[in-house]
């Protein structure tokens, strides 16, 4: 989805550019996040859909597009990593901040759309409105990655099954 808008977008790119040229950021296409969508695919998804929210309702788009892009900074696979001090959902998003800090200066208004963005598996709500639009645009785009994975998989077995009935005519 998305497919290379965000590439040609100007204003996104002087605000996220940097970040995505990081090999830090880079690395994120190392894991999967959701099915067939790397980590990578998925905060630019998020970052992109956020930023052009936020634009929409005057709110701060660079704040937005560069903490959409920070919000899973983690390096682990969330399916099989487990922590004794706190379920994931409470855990990456302060993984991710350190990380992220290590990258650039994250004002407070990052700071809370990354920590808050898991709000809903999480009882803390986001601070400021661009952290709920990224909280929000994190769960529809998980449920769109997923879902097409699901979709993927029942066209396959359709074409499956239709191939196997006309071979047997
Ligand atoms: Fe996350
Ligand atoms: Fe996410």
């Amino acid at each position: 989805m998305l497919k290379e808008t965000w590439r040609n977008d100007q204003e996104y790119m002087s605000y996220v550019g940097e970040l995505l040229a990081k090999p830090e950021v880079q690395k994120l296409a190392n894991y999967t996040q959701h099915h067939f969508s790397t980590r990578l695919q998925h905060v630019i998804t998020v970052s992109y859909l956020s930023y052009r929210l936020a634009k929409k309702f005057n709110l701060n788009a660079r704040a937005t597009a560069r903490a959409g892009i920070l919000h899973d900074l983690f390096y682990y696979d969330w399916r099989v990593t487990k922590f004794d001090r706190g379920t994931h959902a409470w855990i990456h998003p302060r993984i991710a901040v350190r990380n992220a800090e290590k990258l650039t200066t994250l004002s407070p208004l990052e700071k809370d759309i990354i920590i808050h963005h898991m709000f809903g598996a999480t009882i803390c709500p986001p601070k400021s409105l661009e952290g709920l639009i990224v909280s929000l645009v994190d769960k529809y785009s998980a449920t769109q990655e997923y879902s097409e994975h699901l979709i993927q998989e029942f066209e396959g077995k359709m074409l499956k099954n239709f191939s196997f009935a006309k071979v047997s005519k």
